[in-house]
C-alpha cells in the first residue's frame, strides 16, 4: 500500500496535440511551473489474490465512483511491469480551496502513477515515473516534478519524458489562479486539442513557435525575467487559442468574463503592473506576476469584479510520499 501527493502545474509553453494518441506523444514540448495550492492525494492498495474482489474499486472524496479507462489503464501498466495481476483499490482526495473548480488531470495521474508505481515495489527513477504518468494524461508527466518542468516531445516512449528545468525557484514568481466558472469543461483537452490538429490550418505554426518557444522561455526563466516569462507565457497561450478558434467547426475556452479579465490585465499594464495572463482547455485564467505586485492585481481585479474567488500560488514542489 502507498500513498503519493502530487501537485498541478501551469503550462507556459503548453502542450496541444497528440502526434500519437496511443502512446500519448505530444507534438511539440512543453514547459510548466508545478504550483503549491492545488494538489491530489491518492493510496493505492494491490490486494492479495485471495481476498474475493473481482475487479478494480476507486473511492473519490468518500465516494466510490466507477474505474475510469484511463484509470484502469495505468494500473495495467503497473501491473504489467511488475508481474502482478492483483486487483488495485484505489482511494484519492483533491485538495482545492474552497471549491475552486481548479482540480486538474495532472495532478491525479501523477499521484496514482506514484502511489500506484509504490505499492508495487516498483523501483522507478523520477523520468521512469514521468513517463508511467503520462500514459494517465500528458500533462502529468510535468507534475511529478517540482518548480519549472520541461517536457520532451520525443519520439517514442522511453524518449518521451518530463526533467526539473528548475527545481527550487529562487525568484519571486507568483501565480494568481482566478475562478470564472467551476462547471466542467464543454470541450474536454484531448478532444479539443484532437480537433486542432485535424483540421486548423494554423496547427503547424502552432508546432513550429511552441517548440522554439522552449529555448526562448528557458533564457527568461534563467535571466530570473518575471515580465519577459509574462509575455511569452500569454503569447503562447494566445497562439494555442488561435489553434481553436481557426479549427473546423471553430470553438473556444473563452468565457465573456475571460476576455474582461485579460483586459483588465492588459489596463493594469499601462497602469505600471506587471501582470500576464494564460489561459488551458477552460475559461478560469491564470495571472502570472512578481511576488510583491499580487495584493495589489487581486485588489484590483476585485474591485472591477467583486465575484471573482483568486487564490495566489507559488512554486510548488515534486511528487511526495506519504507513510
Ligand atoms: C491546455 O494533459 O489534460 O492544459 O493528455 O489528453 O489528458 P490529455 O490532456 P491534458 O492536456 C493539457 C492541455 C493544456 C496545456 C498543458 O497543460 O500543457
Amino acid at each position: 500500500m502507498a500513498t503519493a501527493r502530487a501537485y498541478t502545474n501551469i503550462a507556459l509553453i503548453k502542450y496541444w496535440g497528440k502526434q500519437d494518441p496511443q502512446q500519448m506523444l505530444p507534438y511539440n514540448s512543453s514547459l510548466s511551473l508545478t504550483l503549491d495550492q492545488f494538489y491530489t492525494e491518492t493510496k493505492v492498495e494491490f490486494l492479495p489474490k485471495q481476498t474475493n474482489q473481482t475487479a478494480d474499486s476507486f473511492v473519490f472524496a468518500g465516494v466510490a465512483q466507477p474505474v475510469s479507462p484511463k484509470i484502469t489503464r495505468m494500473l495495467n501498466l503497473i501491473r504489467q511491469a511488475a508481474g502482478w495481476s492483483n486487483f488495485a483499490r484505489v482511494e484519492t482526495e483533491n485538495h482545492v480551496p474552497t471549491s475552486a473548480g481548479l482540480a486538474s488531470s495532472a495532478s491525479a495521474f501523477a499521484a496514482l502513477a506514484a502511489a500506484g508505481a509504490q505499492a508495487a515495489g516498483l523501483q522507478l527513477s523520477p523520468r521512469e515515473l514521468s513517463i508511467f504518468a503520462r500514459h494517465g494524461s500528458g500533462s502529468a508527466c510535468r507534475s511529478i516534478f517540482g518548480g519549472f518542468v520541461v517536457w520532451h516531445a520525443g519520439h517514442d516512449d522511453q524518449s518521451s519524458y518530463a526533467e526539473p528545468l528548475l527545481a527550487t525557484v529562487d525568484f519571486p514568481i507568483v501565480v494568481i489562479a482566478v475562478l470564472v466558472d467551476q462547471r466542467p469543461k464543454k470541450v474536454l483537452s484531448s478532444a479539443g486539442m484532437q480537433q486542432s490538429v485535424a483540421t486548423s490550418p494554423f496547427y503547424p505554426a502552432w508546432v513550429q513557435t511552441a517548440e522554439s518557444g522552449i529555448a526562448t522561455m528557458s533564457q527568461a526563466i534563467a535571466a530570473h525575467d518575471i515580465a519577459r516569462i509574462g509575455q511569452l507565457a500569454e503569447a503562447n497561450a494566445m497562439q494555442m487559442h488561435a489553434t481553436t478558434l481557426s479549427a473546423v467547426p471553430p470553438f473556444t475556452y473563452f468565457a465573456p468574463m475571460t476576455l474582461k479579465i485579460w483586459q483588465l490585465v492588459q489596463e493594469f499594464r499601462t497602469k505600471g503592473l506587471s501582470c500576464y495572463i494564460t489561459l488551458d482547455a477552460g475559461p478560469n485564467p491564470k495571472l502570472l506576476c512578481a511576488k510583491q505586485d499580487a495584493a495589489a492585481v487581486v485588489k484590483k481585479l476585485q474591485a472591477a469584479l467583486p465575484q471573482l474567488q483568486c487564490t495566489i500560488c507559488q512554486p510548488g514542489p515534486g511528487v511526495a510520499y506519504r507513510d
